[in-house]
């Protein structure tokens, strides 16, 4: 397809908001909330907002100079700007697309099984054994499949009729429903102390390896980098967009929704007295304790429970469509295909790879280990390397749109020095507990 028929967003809004919405999701509710918990509250909310900015918003604005500059998706712009020994990267992009999505989908599915169940009368019973149940066989890959096919659906309306238009619509939504159920939360009684875990610092926690690369990976799957989801987005863009200002709206909307959630969920957990099943969280902490909350809180619990998960569903949508949508926009660059082809054809076959996480959380656990710990932050390097070594003049490139801004030598100094330095610091540490966590995998079962 040659770059005249290119499809673009109809506003500077329509984008945004698309990539505010790829980069809030369950990444902001479930795996911020959970991470947060497992490693010590604020100290690990400090080290990830560090990593968010310092290392997160200049790959951020790297990849949004690169796509918007290419008008290609990824694979093919990389290779636009850096040759062919660059596609690897652009082929390790669409891959962790792939894995990401078929798990995040599984996840997505849950949520929208326990926004049902809200519905249809609350979570009376064992939680527990609810969780087991919803999580795992047959029942999470019908939702897994409904999800995808809701996904697959968008994806193949287009630019502006399914992708521009849901975010357009569910976003601001999610937003009200996120920041009334934080309010909702702090009426609770008892809920000061999920504030003070969840705000008050532990020095001693704060450096420690694990910490710094949890925070990394999270800041990254979080704000959508490392697999040109943003650079795909990008490629959308008209040139005279201000591509600054876009980075740091996306970046802060992120933080901000991250927060709040937290706001929502510590309160929520310590006010019904659950505090002990955070210390001991996974990734199904959230899917347990919360629904045991919302069955305490009485005649208000099922509505409660509801908007809570209808805030989880409608913060994955948005998300699982970018993912879909830089595998989607590679297959009709490079493959040809017309797009509702592409979303169909795709879609089908992220389904399938969805399937172990369906059936085992173990397994999904290790999907995300290996997407974030492996792929994402080897996707960042690559990518801050390339813009900040290897590409010509990024930042002229950068500066179209935006020429009063004063910080691009700044950003220039994160992506060659400080990204690369930082995210080869946090491989270093976290590929041997990743390869371990993929053989326990394979010896337990
Ligand atoms: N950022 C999303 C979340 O927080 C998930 C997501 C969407 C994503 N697109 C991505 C993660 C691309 C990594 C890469 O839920």
């Amino acid at each position: 397809m040659g770059s005249t028929a290119r499809e673009h967003w109809s506003s500077r809004r329509g984008f945004l908001l698309a990539a505010v919405g790829s980069a809030v999701g369950l990444g902001n509710m479930w795996r911020f909330s959970y991470l947060t918990a497992e490693n010590g509250g604020a100290a690990f909310v400090v080290v990830y907002v560090a990593i968010t900015l310092l290392v997160g918003l200049p790959i951020l604005l790297a990849e949004l100079v690169v796509g918007r500059g290419a008008q290609r998706s990824p694979i093919r712009a990389l290779v636009h700007y850096g040759g062919s020994v660059w596609k690897p990267l652009g082929i390790l992009f669409v891959a962790a697309g792939f894995l990401i999505l078929s798990y995040y989908s599984v996840i997505a599915g849950w949520t929208l099984r326990y926004a049902g169940s809200a519905l249809l009368g609350g979570f009376e019973g064992d939680a527990g054994a609810r969780f087991g149940e919803v999580a795992s066989g047959w029942d999470a890959f019908g939702f897994h499949l409904l999800f995808m096919a809701g996904t697959v659906t968008i994806v193949g309306r287009g630019i502006r009729g399914g992708i521009e238009r849901t975010a357009l619509l569910l976003m601001p939504v999610l937003f009200v429903l996120v920041c009334g159920l934080a309010v909702y939360a702090s009426t609770l009684e008892g809920s000061g102390a999920g504030y003070t875990y969840y705000l008050k610092m532990d020095f001693s926690q704060i450096l420690s390896p694990r910490v710094v690369t949890q925070a990394a990976g999270q800041a990254f799957f979080s704000l959508s980098l490392g697999m040109g989801a943003m650079l795909t987005f990008a490629s959308y863009l008209g040139r005279d967009h201000h591509l600054p200002n876009a980075s740091l709206i996306i970046a802060f909307s992120d933080l901000a929704i991250a927060f709040i959630a937290g706001l929502v969920v510590f309160p929520m957990i310590y006010a019904l007295g659950l505090a002990a099943a955070v210390s001991e969280s996974t990734v199904g902490a959230l899917f347990i304790t919360l629904p045991r909350a919302f069955a305490e809180m009485g005649a208000v619990g099922p509505c409660g429970g509801f908007l809570f998960f209808a805030a989880l569903v409608l913060g994955a949508l948005p998300s699982a469509i970018s993912l879909l949508e830089v595998v989607v926009a590679g297959s009709i660059d490079g493959l040809g295909w017309n797009r509702p082809k592409a979303a169909v054809v795709m879609g089908m076959a992220i389904a399938v790879l969805g399937a172990p996480a369906a059936w085992s959380t173990d397994v999904l656990g290790v999907m995300d280990d290996v997407a974030n710990n492996l792929l994402l932050l080897t996707g960042g390097l690559l990518l801050a390397v390339f813009v900040g070594w290897f590409m010509k003049d990024p930042v002229s490139e950068a500066r179209i749109g935006a020429e009063g801004v004063a910080w691009f030598f700044l950003w220039r100094v994160l992506l060659r020095f400080v990204a690369p330095a930082v995210l080869l610091y946090v491989l270093w540490e976290a590929i041997p507990g990743t390869f371990a966590s993929i053989r326990a995998l394979w010896g337990g079962d």
